[in-house]
């Protein structure tokens, strides 16, 4: 994206969208747009006026780039036509994830994948995204044989509504139950993150095992996570590897707060797994609404219309 890029931002009013229409300021963005559902049409957010978010408005020829994140019915009800109207869509919702033609990308991971869109590029689920980008290195350096990860997810991951619901409770009377779909076996999230997982490492068959639950913490995900390899990698080689890794910063003991309104994802406690025979532990925190989410996108619309610019 260039200054000049007409950006429309499709759920502006969400918890996910806000953090969009900061980050896009932050960049020096400033034709931006924002569009929600009739609900908020009228309304002003961080200065925009917000307009509903319609397929005649969408594909009307505006926009260069839509950063949509819109839960996934109303995905797959706007991005087709916007896409085929020829803007760029980035798209954050589960609708078009695994589907064959739709490049699901973390830019440090996966970014050639993202040149090949016809239109539509899909952002990760935002435990996915962490993981991946943590796993990828290690993947290179020693191939991966298993993966166990258990998710501690914040309220903010399910929306401005759950964020609001927790910061209207005491902690201790928040309801945790999980919102996801439950098909008697695993969450959908459990199976989110093992299907998203395998198409970004491009590792179709990799035993991966999660366990996801929310916690009562307003921003930033973390993830304990055990790891097979399939060449022998002590700690501190791992641990130097991903010390290197574009978009990993390595500390002590990684937290939700301390990830929070940051970029990296924060590594920590990279150990032996002592009960594996190539195996290792370590703990992750990421800021969902941000590299989990806004700032995934943003990098990737702004790596697709870097090469297409250069082209
Ligand atoms: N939260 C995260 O950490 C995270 C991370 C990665 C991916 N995601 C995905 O990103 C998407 C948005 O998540 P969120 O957490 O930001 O949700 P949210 O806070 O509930 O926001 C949803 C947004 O979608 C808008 N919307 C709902 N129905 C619409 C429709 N029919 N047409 C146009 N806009 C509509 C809402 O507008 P109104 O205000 O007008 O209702 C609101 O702006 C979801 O697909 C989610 O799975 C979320």
């Amino acid at each position: 994206m260039n200054a000049s890029s007409r950006i429309a931002v499709v759920g502006a009013t969400g918890a996910v969208g806000r953090v969009t229409l900061a980050l896009l300021r932050e960049r020096g963005f400033s034709d931006v747009h924002a569009l929600a559902s009739e609900r908020s049409a009228g309304l002003t957010i961080d200065g925009l006026d917000v307009e509903e978010a319609t397929p005649e408005r969408l594909a009307g020829g505006d926009f260069d780039v839509c950063l949509f994140s819109v839960d996934a019915a109303a995905s797959r009800e706007l991005v087709p036509a916007t896409a085929a109207a020829g803007a760029l869509c980035v798209d954050k919702s589960a609708a078009f994830r695994l589907e064959d033609g739709v490049p699901l990308v973390v830019p440090e991971v996966n970014a050639e994948r993202a040149l090949e869109h016809r239109g539509i590029v899909a952002n990760p689920n935002c435990s996915s995204i962490p993981l991946a980008l943590v796993l990828a290195p290690l993947r290179d350096a020693a191939g991966l044989a298993r993966v166990r990860v258990s998710t501690y997810q914040s309220a903010s991951g399910a929306g401005a509504q759950a964020l609001e619901r927790l910061r209207a409770e005491r902690p201790d009377d928040h309801d945790l139950r999980m919102d996801w779909s439950f098909d008697g076996f695993e969450l959908d999230e459990e199976q989110k993150i093992r299907a998203e997982t395998r198409k970004i490492l491009e590792l179709p068959e990799l035993p991966l095992s999660a366990t996801c639950v929310r916690v009562p913490v307003p921003v930033g995900h973390a993830e304990a996570v055990w790891i097979e390899t399939e060449d022998a990698l002590s700690a501190e080689q791992a641990e130097r590897i991903l010390g290197a890794a574009e978009g990993i910063r390595l500390v002590q003991f990684p937290s939700p707060a301390q990830a929070t309104g940051g970029d990296d994802v924060l590594v920590g406690r990279v150990r032996q797994d002592t009960v594996a025979e190539r195996g290792l532990a370590l703990f992750l925190a990421c800021d969902n609404l941000r590299k989990g989410a806004a700032l995934n996108a943003i990098q990737i619309a702004e790596l697709v219309t870097a090469a297409r610019a250069a082209a």
